[in-house]
């Protein structure tokens, strides 16, 4: 293997049109810096590169429908994204966004090298147009009947309801959203990334030279290699971009996907203005990509044509590109607000990033899909981070303040027990770099994890608190290496739990800290003085979780509602049927609960009469039945009288049933004398 004097860490830049939610961190931004923590701490030169990717159509359709500026939406969500991720932890050198000056230059520059090396074709073709707004239409701004399924509401890239890829043309019957007009074809000109002519080459770097990708990437990237590469268009009719730069291209920009991964060089550029290019195109330079499986074609075929056909910039060396992540059973899905979004969570759990870091590398997706369920969640918390890492660290710290002023013991004749604890870690060093020099970030945490069970199960079976019964010498002897084991857990767990390790640190004061200590037994020397204990995790409640599940299912329900479909309509009845029905309006006199029956509602109706009685279901869509009473109903005046719950109920009000199940009563939209008949 290849020997490098420096990584550049790059991180997928992710679209400012909404906040970012726990599958980025789980997907790109966790397992990046966990890597870029462990490089760091190992003293090599290393930079993480992050910013917000500002362009695309999705930014505009959600600024037109906001009534801002495309700016005003990058703008707003920079900054929450930008710090969501400083919150967790994400340890960027540079976090910038590609509606920076430098990026526009860069990216236009970039475009404008490859125009004149002739490494574009440039190809006219008919696009639709929206004669009224006098604007092509991106895909997204169409929309029309699906070939396939045949619903309405199709966008010109992918119908929803059926899942189908689509082209504009495909539509039937197509609509422009911004005028509701007919769309018509016209010419239009755009330059196109020849990716047929690299197709070669690319098929030598990856599937010869790179076969130590991981599967998921690799089958990927071979798949669209053996499909064979087709020229891409890497402009776009549009108004929100970076202006191509070249005569006779008034009203286009640059295609999202071309200039969001030049974003990369750009903020790299931004951060060392002067030494930028030693970390773009110098072969001893490795470049690793984190990105999420959406992403591997733009990073491991289209950004490296990129690279090559503009000639001085070295190529990835690998793309850990992750899987997705699920949210209890479902796609996270933005639209459908299916996330726990970051910064809901850090308000919800203030100081808790380490948690939430922990569990996401413990289920990452990283050779398949993955589901967080905030069961899981509390599981781990409770049985792995508090019960065995906090349990650990909280016993040999406050025994060491017990018996020894929290200053660290002698180390004594060590007996066969100690040593065989000693070997059991003996070789953690070598087994996480391992693990996280190939990427495997969740079995690298397990190792770290295991080092703390090695610990408490130590404890567990020396009883130091007995042993200070009888023998401080071996007592001494097991706290002084119960404090090495905790030192060794600060340095282990710093890439993963970065919060928890720094206070961890200080606890121990530890002065020195580096990776290459990782697996020593003599990092806290005899006599050196810690500091108090306090609680490194605390225990998550029931209700806690609970609370978050019911957060989940009330938004289930709200979509619910919104994807409503009515029942099919029932058999067809004859008039006469329907007239056997006798319906009448009254006015709720009272309206009170059934003792010991939660759905029941017992109804006092003035009827023109001389009143009824009326017991119905409806109590759980009417939790305060005080709001009914004065109110006018509707009611069936010839049901059958039967007795619910010992009351005689002479009669049934009718309510609509509403999408998510909930009851509401039908009113007369008017005041109406009582006992007039409905029909
Ligand atoms: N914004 C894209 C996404 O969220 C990722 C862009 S990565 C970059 O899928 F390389 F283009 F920057
Ligand atoms: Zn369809």
């Amino acid at each position: 293997m290849k020997e490098f004097k420096r990584t550049l860490v790059t991180t997928a830049l992710p679209y400012a049109n909404g906040p970012v939610h726990i599958g980025h961190l789980a997907g790109v931004y966790v397992p990046a810096d966990v890597y870029v923590r462990y490089l760091r701490l190992k003293g090599e030169e290393v930079l993480m590169i992050g910013g917000s990717d500002e362009h695309g159509v999705p930014i505009t359709i959600r600024a037109k429908k906001e009534g801002v500026t495309p700016q005003d939406i990058v703008d707003r969500y920079h900054t929450i994204i930008k710090d969501s991720f400083k919150e967790f932890g994400i340890s960027f050198d540079v976090y910038s966004r590609t509606s920076s000056k430098m990026h526009h230059q860069t990216a236009s520059d970039f475009f404008k090298t490859l125009y004149d090396k002739g490494e574009f074709i440039e190809q006219t073709s008919e696009q639709y147009y929206d004669e009224e707004a006098q604007q092509f239409l991106a895909d997204r701004y169409i929309t029309g009947e699906c070939p396939h399924c045949h619903a309405e509401g199709a966008y010109g890239d992918q119908c929803e309801k059926c899942g189908t890829s689509l082209s504009p043309l495909d539509l039937i019957n197509p609509k422009s959203t911004i005028s509701g007009s007919t769309p018509v074809l016209k010419q239009t000109k755009h330059w196109y990334l020849p990716l047929d002519k690299h197709e070669a080459w690319q098929k030598e770097w990856i599937l010869e030279q790179h076969k130590e990708w991981k599967a998921n990437v690799y089958g990927q990237c071979k798949s669209w290699l053996d499909m064979g590469l087709q020229p891409r268009a890497v402009s776009r009719d549009l108004d929100w971009g970076i202006p191509v730069p070249v005569e006779g291209a008034e009203g286009k920009v640059l295609y999202v996907w071309f200039d969001a991964p030049i974003g990369y060089i750009s903020n790299t550029k931004e951060l060392l203005p002067d030494s930028w290019e030693k970390w773009w195109k110098d072969q001893d330079t490795r470049m690793i990509h984190f990105i999420g499986k959406d992403n591997i074609v733009f990073h491991c075929i289209v950004f490296p044509a990129m690279l090559k056909a503009e000639g001085s910039y070295i190529l990835p060396d690998n793309v850990p590109a992750n899987e997705f992540l699920n949210l209890e059973g479902d796609k996270i899905s933005t639209s459908r607000n299916w996330a726990v979004w970051l910064h809901e969570y850090l308000q919800e759990f203030p100081g808790k990033q380490d948690v939430l870091r922990y569990v996401l590398t413990a289920n990452a997706p990283e050779t398949k899909d993955n589901d967080f369920t905030w069961k899981d969640f509390q599981a781990r918390n409770n049985n792995e981070l508090v019960a065995v890492y906090g349990n650990f660290i909280n016993r040999a710290l406050v025994l060491t303040h017990k018996y020894f002023d929290g200053k660290v013991p002698a180390c004594g004749e060590l007996n066969e027990y100690d040593q065989a604890t000693l070997k059991e870690f003996a070789d953690v060093k070598q087994q996480v770099e391992k693990l996280l020099d190939t990427f495997k970030f969740r079995d690298a945490q397990k190792e770290a994890m295991n080092l703390a069970r090695i610990g408490n199960k130590y404890l567990a079976d020396t009883e130091p608190w007995k042993t200070a019964k009888t023998d401080m010498e071996r007592t001494a002897t097991i706290l002084h290496l119960s404090l090495q084991i905790a030192a060794n857990l600060a340095i282990a767990f710093e890439p993963f739990l970065p919060f928890s390790s720094e206070k961890l640190r200080k606890m121990l004061a530890m002065s020195s800290f580096s990776w290459n200590d990782l697996g020593k037994v003599d990092l806290l020397p005899e006599g050196h003085q810690i500091n108090p204990a306090e609680l490194l995790f605390e225990k998550i409640e029931d209700s806690v979780v609970e609370a978050q599940v019911q957060k989940l299912l009330d938004t289930k329900k709200a979509n619910e509602a919104n994807s409503f479909t009515p029942e099919a309509i029932k058999e067809n009845v004859p008039f006469e049927d329907f007239c056997k029905l006798d319906m009448r309006v009254g006015t709720v006199l009272e309206c009170t609960k059934v003792p010991k029956a939660d759905k029941l509602l017992q109804f006092k109706i003035d009827d023109g009469m001389g009143g009824r009685t009326i017991v119905s279901g409806i109590a759980q869509s009417y939790p305060d039945p005080q709001v009914l009473v004065g109110k006018q109903v509707c009611f069936v005046a010839n049901f059958e009288p039967r007795k619910l719950k010992g009351i005689m109920s002479e009669g049934m009000i009718i309510s609509a049933v509403d999408a998510d199940g909930r009851l509401v009563v039908i009113s007369p939209s008017d005041v109406v004398k009582n006992g007039v008949n409905v029909g």
